[in-house]
């Protein structure tokens, strides 16, 4: 190459007005204004604008023209600031312009397949199948060096606080963690595989009982599970485990961490400590264990207003054991239409709601198909603990109640958008805390609602015996606007209580020696009491750039489909190696 660069594309001003540089980068924007050729050159770190003038860049002046948007250029030239009026105050580099008089090209570019800078609504699959050149826009280097930024905050934070950093492996056993496993077939020991980590639980428990005392990690995680814009099958977490401590000294150093990044990324100052709720409570208030605390509109429980109502699908959710609850839209009768209002049937459906019911608050009174069919005391109590007024809109789910929650948590959300009540710029963080140990698999059966290594709460440790499912933990989920950003607990240290709940999820003694063995060991052999918590990192960035997916934040995501557009990952390999990993067997074998 004859000309090295002196320059990056965003660092000159007038500062270096008169000065001989040379720069770098891509070609985007050819503009010529008879006779006077203008390019932008772009690079990660700005745009700066070239001129090609005849009189100064002689015979280069020929070749601006058949320059195309991602042609790869080295140029040098004298910067000038740039004429009265001309200034561009959006770009650092404004002020100034490059006159070229010397030029390489170094590569030639085809026809990018969309435009990268302003590609807006081109379609997903050709971004994603060209990912490195999506990955040129500002918006996600934006989002990349964003991200690198904010990994190295985290990094010496928890250097800082004396945390050893140390890597777990990739190939390893299962870690459930509730989702399916990624298989990988070991040649070694035919007919056995490998399970990429859903987390690196067991190994960061191991390292307690190595006396590491203070453990962090950036982890990448493996879940085979249904995509959704929050869930990739592979992401990182933050992952820490901690010794001799309790679920407040793991929640402080948690809070810690994010007092600092918001004062260090956005100038502000995190009020500590952050609210807490119960999971009961979130479940009675918002209808979900990651509520969205930037609004209220909170859900009220009125099942036993109905118990006995003339409205029978009220009374028949309540006699069946389910529930009926409202949602009191303040202020909301002249913001919504009579369509948006039946529009929430259709939605909830979505949950498994067979319908969903609204009374409207109006100057002429209540508006409604079914308050006809409500006494007067149960309208009387109903508008009291609803606490209606003129102008509000009061909706109404009644079915089983997970049916109910899900169902109105959804709608809050849906109408905390509607009506405007959701501020974009605010972080909002919650913990939620009180989690049962226990929730109910398809078959009704107990399964873990964090993870089998959490430890019960000690009071509750008897409940292990008679009721498993008033079993509370000290397991804690931190949720930035609605959206669960990190989740860890106080773990089981002791031998014979791990193996009780191991037996409670239906793992008999040998399929526990066989999966957990080594933990069952190694706890018998000065396991310190221990706790921690996980943090998704590609979440905190989407949460902290405000972007819809995680798509954004993660340099090369998975489809929908967790396939690679890309690389054409997951894609066939040859017969030799499957026989070689024993997946398929060789002629020879089949004959024998
Ligand atoms: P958990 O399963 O709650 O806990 O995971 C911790 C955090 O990881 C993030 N996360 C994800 N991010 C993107 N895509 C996914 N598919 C995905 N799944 C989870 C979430 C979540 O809060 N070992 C425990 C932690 C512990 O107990 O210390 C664990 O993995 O933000
Ligand atoms: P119907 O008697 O079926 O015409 O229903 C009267 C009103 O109750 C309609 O607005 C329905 O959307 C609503 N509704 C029906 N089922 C439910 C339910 N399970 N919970 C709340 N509202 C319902």
């Amino acid at each position: 190459m004859r000309l090295k660069r002196t320059h990056n594309c965003g660092e000159l001003t007038s500062n270096n007005k008169g000065e001989t540089v040379r720069l770098s980068g891509w070609v985007e924007n050819y503009r010529d204004h008879g006779g006077v050729a203008f390019i932008d050159l772009n690079d990660r770190w700005g745009t700066t604008q070239i001129v090609f003038h005849p009189d100064i860049a002689g015979e280069h002046h020929n070749i601006a023209h058949t320059l195309r948007s991602q042609d790869v250029i080295t140029i040098e030239g004298e910067v000038s600031t740039r004429p009265e009026g001309m200034a561009n105050d959006r770009l650092p580099t404004g002020e100034i312009e490059v006159y070229i008089k010397d030029f390489e090209l170094l590569n030639k570019s085809k026809t990018p397949p969309f435009d990268i800078n302003h590609g807006g609504d081109t379609n997903q699959e050709v971004l994603l199948k060209h990912r490195y050149l999506d990955l040129r826009s500002r918006r996600l280097q934006k989002n990349m060096i964003f991200r690198s930024d904010l990994t190295n905050k985290i990094r010496n934070y928890f250097n800082d606080k004396e945390f050893v950093e140390i890597e777990t492996p990739i190939l390893t056993r299962a870690t459930p963690e509730g989702a399916r496993d990624y298989l990988v077939p070991s040649r070694t020991q035919k007919g056995s595989f490998f399970a990429l980590p859903q987390s690196p639980q067991l190994f960061k428990q191991a390292l307690m009982v190595s006396g590491y005392d203070r453990y962090f990690q950036i982890a990448r995680c493996f879940r085979d599970e249904d995509l959704r814009a929050d869930r990739q099958p592979e992401f990182t977490q933050v992952d820490l485990e901690m010794s001799f401590v309790d679920q407040d000294d793991v929640m402080a150093v948690v809070e810690g961490l994010f007092a600092r990044l918001m004062k260090d990324l956005f100038n502000k100052e995190l009020k500590l400590p952050l609210n807490r709720i119960s999971f009961d409570q979130s479940m009675l208030d918002y209808g979900c264990d990651a509520p969205d605390m930037r609004f209220d509109l909170k859900i009220k429980d009125l099942s036993d207003v109905f118990v006995n109502t003339g409205f029978s699908v009220f009374k028949n959710a309540v006699k069946n054991g389910g529930a009926v609850r409202s949602i009191n839209l303040k202020g909301a009768v002249d913001n919504l239409s009579r369509k948006d209002l039946d529009e929430m049937t259709p939605f909830a459906a979505k949950y498994k709601a067979k319908g969903v019911a609204w009374i409207k608050m109006t100057e002429e009174g209540p508006q409604s198909p079914i308050v006809k069919f409500f006494s007067e005391e149960e309208s009387a109590e109903l508008y009291k603990r609803m606490d209606a007024k003129v102008g509000d809109v009061l909706i109404f789910l009644a079915d089983k109640e997970e049916v109910v929650c899900q169902s109105l948590a959804a709608l809050r959300l849906e109408m905390g958008r509607k009506l405007g009540l959701i501020d974009d710029n605010e972080l909002n963080f919650n913990w939620v805390v009180d989690f049962p140990m226990f929730g109910k698999d398809h078959k009704a059966r107990p399964t873990s609602l964090h993870h089998p290594f959490t430890a019960p709460k000690v009071e509750h440790l008897d409940l292990l015996e008679d009721d498993v499912y008033a079993v509370k933990t000290n397991a804690y989920d931190l949720v930035l606007n609605g959206c669960e950003v990190g989740g860890g607990s106080i773990r089981i240290h002791q031998k014979d209580v791990q193996e009780k709940v191991f037996r409670i999820l239906g793992i008999d003694e040998e399929e526990a020696k066989d999966k957990f063995g080594f933990l069952l060991e190694s706890l018998q052999y000065g396991a310190p009491p221990h706790g921690g918590l996980a943090l998704g990192l590609d979440r905190m960035v989407m949460l902290f750039l405000n972007t819809p997916s995680l798509r954004d934040v993660i340099a090369f995501p998975k489809t929908q489909k967790a396939t690679c557009l890309m690389t054409e990952a997951p894609g066939q390999v040859d017969e030799e190696q499957l026989e070689e990993l024993a997946i398929i067997s060789t002629v020879e074998d089949e004959e024998m």
